[in-house]
């Protein structure tokens, strides 16, 4: 057994690897206890003359070897703790590897086993090589044809990635399939899958008028429990044509739901593998949160096909090259699907929740770390979310021409590659005259740029000066931070509450700006503003930091009555929410400031109801108070039953200011028929706010 830690991985230390597999060809013989694994190689020598050929392998009994057919010797080869090695392969050559393995015996969910009498696989990130010998690495990419046989009793479908190019008996009760994937692709991306499902088919004709057929393998019985699974499919396909011109590439789409898998989901080339729990729903059994997880899950790996699958990454480094990137398609796709303004809050909210933290504690890491010790490591909520923040402030600070450019340079020059950050952002700088080197610190600087905002308006001039100042904290291993290209989108209102239409600089007036601060602090002066502004900043969480201004908090509430954008408003009145009941708990007062409250009830009062009428999901969260869980965070040493005190209070205030709204909520009757809608679920979820705070109210609202 070996004891000791292995050495870090380092960014700096990536080597390109000195063979190219041309072609993979596998077969598997399925047993649960010995699985036979041949594969057969194809591979010419790109590197060094003098190279050997280093392949991982973990858990693998070797039956076999040979190069151009021939069995090598003992001293032609040895097995290393991690893998195996060829001393002298040549250049040009064809090895074959014959193992076996135990799926049975498989408890770590990687490489391949079972899962409820079901063969299937996880790959990513270092699985394969749990299957065979193989240079194991998202930058080695190869066709694949791959040849299934198993028991027909119980295993009548056997899948993986690519087009089904052959099926027959093989008599004695087996039988096998045949797939062949065109697509070069990293081992990880690898999908095998044997077993008895149910399944669910559907068919999608792609903007090129290219048929694909749709599967989604199930437990028996289940088939109906994924139509929802399959609808977000299909949406998702047509979105990402629409939106980013992307289309399907294979002649099937398959997604197999198992009940034991490590990740929610997998994106697999052509051949998805699900967590049974992101695929399965019905209205009698799934909630609403559910619904919305299905599709945008299901969307995510979809999306991967073109972000990850047919563009990788080129070591695991890049991880957020995919996972980012897929992160904010997904995202930008449930706004499509639902309301845009709460997706975007319950993004910020899962940022802040999820991801703040690894920043501000002992893990935090940059969104393309330099070195990492090991490879689960890495799939954080930095990576993922904040990489998903990136890529939506480079769309700000470019703009969307350049940014779907950008993209279409991208896809264009990197198809069928391992690709970097750096190849990444290049395919953008050659679209904008922004310069994206400041912005590409974002990725290697870890940590919350915290961002100070003042205000200062000249009334002779009739100009409004905002100074903003960043600073970020240190990091484990990064002392010294530096400035960062931030851009802030603000907006300015009179205090009647319009927007006022001011100039920066010699721009043209707008109702709106964003402005970009690059260094520690920054001065932005907005001209022509009539009246002394109520600003608006970081609208819509323009970008990912923790912001602090200089508003009192009437202002803040006046502003909040009619703030015209969702996260800004929503923002606003969770700012004075907590603001006023932290204060009240750490005066020991059971109540709040009635004065204070009032004005926050009535700033409720008016975006809620404009909201109820336009978007009910919103006025949902709008309703929404900072729960004691959240509130404690920001106290030392509070007492929880204090601030849930406090709390109950504004709930009351709250029911009995906006009584004759809640009410009405409760006066539309529900449709007896489910609908999974997001319009519905929007219906529902104020129907639960308005009920949930009327029942503060006690028995006055009795039998509700
Ligand atoms: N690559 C998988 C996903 O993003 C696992 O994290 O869905
Ligand atoms: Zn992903």
């Amino acid at each position: 057994m070996r004891t000791e830690t292995p050495p870090p991985v380092r960014l700096a230390e990536y080597r390109p690897f000195p063979f190219r597999i041309e072609q993979v060809r596998m077969l598997f013989q399925l047993e649960p206890a010995d699985t036979h694994v041949v594969s057969e190689l194809t591979i010419r020598r790109t590197g060094d003359a003098d190279a050997p050929l280093r392949l991982d392998g973990e858990k693998l009994t070797l039956k076999a070897i040979r190069i151009n057919g021939q069995p090598l010797t003992d001293q032609e080869y040895a097995i290393e703790p991690e893998g195996l090695v060829i001393f002298k392969p040549g250049d040009v050559f064809t090895l074959e590897i014959e193992t076996d393995i135990s799926p049975e015996a498989n408890t770590e969910l990687s490489g391949l086993y079972i899962s409820s009498n079901r063969f299937c696989t996880q790959c990513e990130a270092e699985g394969f090589r749990r299957i065979t010998y193989y240079p194991d690495r998202p930058d080695v990419l190869a066709p694949f044809f791959v040849r299934i046989e198993a028991d027909k009793a119980k295993c009548p479908y056997l899948l993986s990635n690519g087009n089904p190019t052959g099926s027959g008996d093989l008599g004695n009760g087996r039988h096998f399939a045949e797939w062949t994937d065109p697509h070069p692709k990293p081992s990880y991306l690898f999908a095998l899958v044997g077993g008895e499902f149910d399944v669910l088919q559907d068919n999608f004709t792609t903007f090129s008028g290219k048929p694909v057929k749709l599967s989604i393998f199930v437990e028996q019985g289940d088939a109906p429990r994924a139509e929802y699974a399959m609808r977000s499919l299909k949406a998702a396909m047509s979105w990402d044509e629409d939106v980013f011109g992307r289309e399907y590439d294979l002649d099937v789409f398959q997604i197999v739901a198992v009940r034991d898998f490590n990740f929610g989901a997998m994106e697999n080339k052509g051949l998805n593998i699900f967590n049974s729990a992101y695929v399965l729903a019905d209205g009698k059994t799934a909630t609403d949160t559910d619904f919305e997880a299905i599709e945008s899950i299901v969307a995510h790996e979809y999306f991967h096909n073109w972000t990850g699958n047919r563009i990788t990454c080129r070591d695991w480094f890049q991880l957020c090259l995919k996972e980012g990137l897929t992160v904010y398609r997904d995202q930008e796709f449930t706004k499509a699907m639902r309301s845009p303004a709460v997706a975007r809050i319950k993004e910020v909210i899962r940022l802040r929740t999820r991801q703040f933290p690894e920043d501000a504690g002992p893990l935090a890491h940059a969104v393309r770390p330099n070195t990492y010790a090991r490879i689960d490591n890495l799939y954080t909520a930095t990576v993922y979310e904040k990489g998903a923040e990136l890529i939506r402030m480079l769309r700000l600070i470019v703009g969307d021409e350049a940014f779907f450019a950008g993209m279409n340079r991208y896809f264009d020059t990197f198809d069928g590659t391992a690709a970097t950050i750096e190849d990444f952002i290049a395919a953008f700088q050659a679209s904008t005259d922004q310069d994206l080197s400041a912005f590409a610190l974002w990725y290697a600087q870890a940590g919350t740029p915290a961002v100070r905002a003042k205000g200062d308006y000249n009334p002779s001039e009739r100009t409004w000066r905002l100074t903003l100042t960043q600073t970020v904290q240190p990091t484990p291993g990064q002392p010294d931070k530096s400035p960062v290209r931030i851009p802030i989108r603000v907006a300015l209102f009179d205090v009647n509450g319009a927007k006022m239409e001011t100039r920066i600089g010699d721009a043209p007036p707008s109702h709106e700006h964003v402005v970009l601060l690059e260094k520690s602090s920054m001065q932005f002066t907005f001209g022509d503003a009539a009246s002394e502004p109520r600003p608006s900043l970081n609208r819509g969480f323009s970008a990912p930091i923790r912001l602090a201004d200089d508003l009192t908090e009437s202002d803040r509430a006046s502003l909040a009555g009619f703030d015209d954008d969702p996260f800004a408003q929503w923002e606003a009145l969770q700012t004075i929410a907590r603001a006023l009941i932290l204060d009240a708990v750490r005066g020991g007062a059971r109540e709040p400031d009635q004065a204070r409250l009032n004005s926050f009830v009535q700033a409720l009062r008016h975006s809620v109801t404009r909201a109820a009428q336009s978007d009910a999901a919103y006025a949902a969260l709008l309703l929404y108070l900072p729960t004691v869980g959240e509130l404690i965070l920001d106290v030392r040493d509070a007492d929880p039953s204090a601030i849930h005190v406090v709390r109950q209070h504004v709930r009351r205030a709250i029911a009995r200011a906006l009584e004759d709204l809640l009410l009405s909520v409760l006066d539309k009757t529900e449709p007896v028929a489910f609908d999974s809608s997001a319009r519905a679920a929007g219906r529902r979820s104020l129907r639960a706010s308005a009920l949930s705070l009327l029942s503060s109210l006690g028995d006055r609202h009795e039998g509700l």
